[in-house]
């Protein structure tokens, strides 16, 4: 019978073999390294918006405190966002025919709450509480950066699970005064971990064993 390969054949289909093999090991990899990069988790990518608004003008320039929009952000799970009408106490009277504004007053004289996009999304497994961490020393700008200097509003953190679990595995590294919480520019002093860990003592915060608890955060 002839022979159907080739005296070399074998060495070829081994070669092919681990090119093939070695090929998808590298698109995993690559699939992995996209699927965490910023560019999927959106860090730095301001969405658009119905409306330009802009916290670097409404809180960095005119200094509008963060609760006068977001007003249960120490009291709920969630921030909340501004009715219409709260825009309205400033902008029935200034740049009242703005077209940029035209959907604001669509949205009063129609009863529909303006649609933002979304620019902080968890998955739905996963449980966030605002009114706990920001009880307890944790500020806006350890998650948000920095929001008084942003034009569009961008995410700052990945908010992977690893992001979390840096914090919740020494929380004395990042907790602050309660009094700082809405301080954005915000930054640890030299003996931060000293005074930390004593404002870890005072505000009763949990050992790291709870924090990490996976049921902590997936309930
Ligand atoms: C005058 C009202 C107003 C004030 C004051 C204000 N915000 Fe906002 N905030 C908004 C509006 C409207 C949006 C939705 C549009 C956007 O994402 O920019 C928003 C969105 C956000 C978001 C993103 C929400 C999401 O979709 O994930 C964060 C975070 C936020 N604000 C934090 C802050 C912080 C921190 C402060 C204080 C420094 C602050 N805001 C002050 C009105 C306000
Ligand atoms: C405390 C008063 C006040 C409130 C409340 C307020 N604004 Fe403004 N807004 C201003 C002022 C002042 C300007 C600047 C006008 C100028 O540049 O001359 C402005 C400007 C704007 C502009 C033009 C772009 C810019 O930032 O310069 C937009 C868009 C806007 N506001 C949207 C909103 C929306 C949406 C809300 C509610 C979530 C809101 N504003 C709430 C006072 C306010
Ligand atoms: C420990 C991290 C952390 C801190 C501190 C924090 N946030 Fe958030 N914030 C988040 C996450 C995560 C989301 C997305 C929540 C979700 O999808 O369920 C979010 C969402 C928001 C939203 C969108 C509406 C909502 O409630 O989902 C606003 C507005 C907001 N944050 C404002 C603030 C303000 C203002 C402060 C400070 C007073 C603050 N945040 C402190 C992590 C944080
Ligand atoms: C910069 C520090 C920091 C970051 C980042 C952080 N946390 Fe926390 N978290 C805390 C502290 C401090 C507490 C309060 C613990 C206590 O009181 O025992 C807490 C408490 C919690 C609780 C407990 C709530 C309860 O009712 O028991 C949950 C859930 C939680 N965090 C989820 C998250 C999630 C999800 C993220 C990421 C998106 C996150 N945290 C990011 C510091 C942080
Ligand atoms: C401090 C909060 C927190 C704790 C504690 C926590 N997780 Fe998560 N977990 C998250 C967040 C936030 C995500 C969403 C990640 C994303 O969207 O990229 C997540 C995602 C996941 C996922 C989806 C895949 C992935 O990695 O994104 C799995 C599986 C998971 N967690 C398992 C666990 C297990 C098992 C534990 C306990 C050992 C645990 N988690 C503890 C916050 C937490």
């Amino acid at each position: 019978m002839r022979q159907l390969f080739a005296p070399g054949a074998d060495a070829i289909l081994r070669l092919a073999l681990f090119v093939v093999a070695a090929g998808s090991v590298m698109m995993l990899v690559v699939a992995g390294a996209v699927a965490n990069s910023d560019y999927v988790s959106m860090v730095g990518i301001a969405p658009a918006q119905p409306v330009p608004f802009s916290h670097k003008h409404h809180s960095g320039e005119l200094g509008l405190d963060c609760r006068y929009c977001h007003a249960t952000v120490e009291t709920e799970a969630t921030a909340g966002m501004p009715p219409t009408y709260t825009c309205m106490t400033c902008h029935s009277q200034i740049w009242t025919g703005a077209p940029m504004l035209a959907p604001v007053r669509d949205s009063l004289a129609s009863h529909t709450p303006l649609a933002w996009t979304r620019v902080n999304r968890l998955p739905d497994y996963v449980y966030f509480n605002h009114a706990i961490h920001v009880s307890k020393g944790i500020g806006c700008s350890s998650c948000h950066g920095d929001m008084t200097a942003m034009q569009m509003t961008m995410r700052a953190q990945s908010f992977h699970m690893d992001f979390c679990l840096q914090c919740h595995r020494n929380p004395a590294a990042n907790v602050r005064p309660i009094g700082e919480v809405l301080n954005m520019t915000w930054q640890a002093p030299p003996d931060q971990m000293a005074r930390g860990r004593a404002l870890v003592a005072q505000y009763h915060i949990r050992g790291a064993a709870v924090l990490t608890d996976c049921s902590t955060c997936h309930r």
